[in-house]
């Protein structure tokens, strides 16, 4: 096992190496890409240091105008975002916590019904967590509506297996967003946006449209010659910390038979299982300890139940919350929480002098 350094807000962890800007704080010296920020500032302009951070050089006249155009084209913000109010959180923490969970399955149910074109569900207090979901998505409404109390257990289950997994990159998000004090609503909402990206949660929508492109079990070898091939990557496979099978995965697989038996069996399912023993046989996949991660399944059972791939981020973020929320309350009570900044090893342009815009080649 390696070794762990206990590095308490990233003090002397340096994760990435970056072109951006280079600090020698000691000497007290700033770069972007190379340039003193003094003499950028006596200069240069805004919108051309944001283009030479972004893009890595100073900006042409044409690539001047074109950039300030494309920015000055999106500058309009909605009136409601213009008057949210910031929240202490350590004073109303739990009482945000549990809004947070209670709203988030209405939200999410809302937006289900409005990408199916139907309007919202009030919520009903009289049903538990998981079948009020449920309901909010299937009732049309109907207020002696009970969702199947199997389907509803199942989901409970999946919601158990999602609901918290130390510092995976979404929740390691929330706690990075925190250390800078910002509100909890602003933290779980970057995490939410982390979790969407297809080597996280968003992984078991690219299952599925994996597996639909495999179609049928004849084409795994060639598909998995593919892999090999480093032509792609296995979706739902693979994990950083589990170097075995992630046991998520393992009742998830089975919870996967208790939902057919409900709704139907789901055809992929064969593609999946097949695919799964072809490659847990192979040397390139043995030798990675690479095997099915909780993502693998998952979309398959959502997929069964009706709901639409670009919803299955939605599903995994609703009991993910709790982990989020967990985090964020354990680091306001943690007296070593510091703001998260963690160093970089600076690889870039060392030291480069400002030329006029008519004189860069
Ligand atoms: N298919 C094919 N090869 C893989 C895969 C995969 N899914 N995952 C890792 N490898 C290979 C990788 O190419 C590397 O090979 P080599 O040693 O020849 O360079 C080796 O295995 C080690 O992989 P790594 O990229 O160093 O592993 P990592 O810890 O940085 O990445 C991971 C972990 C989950 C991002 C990665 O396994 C992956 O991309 N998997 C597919 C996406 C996925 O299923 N994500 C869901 C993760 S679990 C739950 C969640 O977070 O939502």
């Amino acid at each position: 096992k390696g070794l762990k350094l206990y590095d308490p807000g990233y003090l002397n962890t340096a994760p990435v190496r970056s072109t951006i800007s280079y600090i020698d704080g000691d000497e007290g010296i700033l770069r972007y890409r190379g340039y003193p920020i003094e003499e950028l500032a006596q200069k240069s302009t805004y919108m051309e240091v944001a283009y030479l951070i972004m893009y890595g050089n100073l900006p042409s006249e044409n690539q001047l105008l074109d950039w300030e155009f494309a920015v000055s084209q999106h500058s309009a913000v909605p009136q409601g975002v213009l008057g949210l109010d910031v929240y202490n959180s350590k004073q109303v923490r739990d009482k945000q916590i549990a809004r947070i969970i209670g709203k988030i399955t209405t939200i999410a149910a809302a937006i289900y019904l409005r990408m199916a074109g139907r309007p919202p569900v009030l919520p009903s207090n009289q049903l538990s967590y998981t079948e009020n979901f449920l309901y909010m998505l299937d009732s049309l409404g109907n207020r002696s509506y009970k969702p199947n109390p199997r389907l509803s257990r199942a989901l409970d289950i999946i919601f158990i297996l999602h609901a918290e997994h130390e510092m995976n990159c979404s929740t390691s998000a929330v706690r990075h967003l925190a250390s800078s004090g910002v509100d909890v609503y602003t933290a779980v909402a970057g995490a939410v946006g982390a979790l969407y990206g297809p080597l996280h949660g968003g992984a078991n929508e690219a299952v599925l449209k994996m597996l639909s492109e495999i179609g049928t079990v004849d084409k795994i070898p060639e598909f998995i010659e593919g892999v090999k091939a480093k032509k792609r990557k296995l979706s739902g496979f693979g994990h950083r910390v589990y170097k075995n099978y992630d046991p998520r995965a393992k009742v998830l697989k089975r919870l996967a038979e208790e939902v057919f038996s409900i709704v139907g069996r789901d055809p992929l399912i064969e593609v999946a299982v097949a695919l799964e023993k072809v490659a847990l046989s192979d040397e390139f996949f043995i030798k990675r300890k690479l095997y099915p991660n909780v993502d693998f399944y998952s979309g398959l059972i959502y997929r069964a139940m009706g709901f639409p791939p670009e919803y299955f981020t939605i599903l995994f973020a609703i009991p993910r919350m709790a982990g989020y929320l967990a985090h964020w309350r354990e680091s306001l009570d943690d007296p070593d929480t510091k703001i998260m900044r963690p160093q970089q090893v600076y690889v870039g342009e060392w030291l480069r002098h400002y030329a006029p815009i008519k004189e860069r080649t």
